[in-house]
């Protein structure tokens, strides 16, 4: 039985759809309950339906063999586990957003809103800045609008957020995507089960890819 943790919501759907495309499906997935576990017996498959920053924490720890966690979170809490594939979905960059009248004074310190506190703390040591980090759980566009802050380091998507808060990216830190990652014992153990379900896996991203590439030329 390979245990999977899929983080809730919207990506978790998509998610699973490749999981079920792969050969692993669970049909009572589809059914509307509040119901967190599926198994599928003949196929030796249980889905777990997770907060996605909860993920990597079930995979660590070993409650789940596999699960499919952002790679903010893997940057952010770096688990213990393995890395496997980009699924290549969940796509969304880490930026540093602040107003559009914004300059850095050097002189002073940078105050810097966020929940990513280790990814804003990488990034500004590496350009050598001074910051002073406040730790918000959400909300955090509200942070420089209300004087709390003087920018933010947060996840943007559409970055619909930012503009109807009269904020604008001012660095892009890094790409972020969904990310498929094993318990490390669970590799070991469960390694042809876990090897096939990544290279099914991996075919669907790169056909996806391709016709992406396809649709973009025409
Ligand atoms: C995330 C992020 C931004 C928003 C970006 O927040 O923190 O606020 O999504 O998405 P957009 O560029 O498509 O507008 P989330 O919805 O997770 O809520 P939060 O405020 O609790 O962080």
């Amino acid at each position: 039985m390979i245990n999977i943790a899929l983080p809730k919501g919207r990506l978790g759907e998509k998610v699973y759809n490749m999981f079920e495309a792969a050969g692993f499906e669970c049909p009572s997935i589809r059914e509307v309950n509040r119901k967190l576990i599926f198994t599928n017996e003949d196929k030796g498959v249980s889905f777990f339906w997770v907060k996605p920053s909860d993920v990597a924490i079930y995979v660590e720890r070993g409650a789940a063999d596999i699960g499919v966690a952002g790679k903010d979170i893997l940057l952010e809490y770096r688990p213990d586990v393995y890395e496997l594939l980009d699924l290549d979905l969940g796509k969304c960059r880490m930026a540093v957003a602040g107003p559009s009248d914004f300059r850095d004074d050097p002189t002073k310190t940078l105050r810097v809103a966020t929940k990513f506190e280790r990814i804003a703390r990488t990034h500004y040591a590496g350009l050598c800045r001074d910051i002073d980090i406040i730790h918000l759980n959400g909300s955090i566009e509200l942070a420089p609008i209300l004087g709390l802050s003087d920018v933010i380091v947060d996840i943007v998507e559409t970055g619909s957020t930012l503009k109807e808060n009269d904020l604008v990216v001012l660095e892009t830190i890094l790409p972020i995507s969904a990310r498929l990652i094993a318990n490390k014992s669970a590799f070991k153990f469960k390694n042809a089960a876990i090897r096939t379900l990544t290279a099914r896996l991996g075919e669907q991203v790169e056909t996806r890819k391709r016709e992406t590439a396809v649709a973009a030329q025409s």
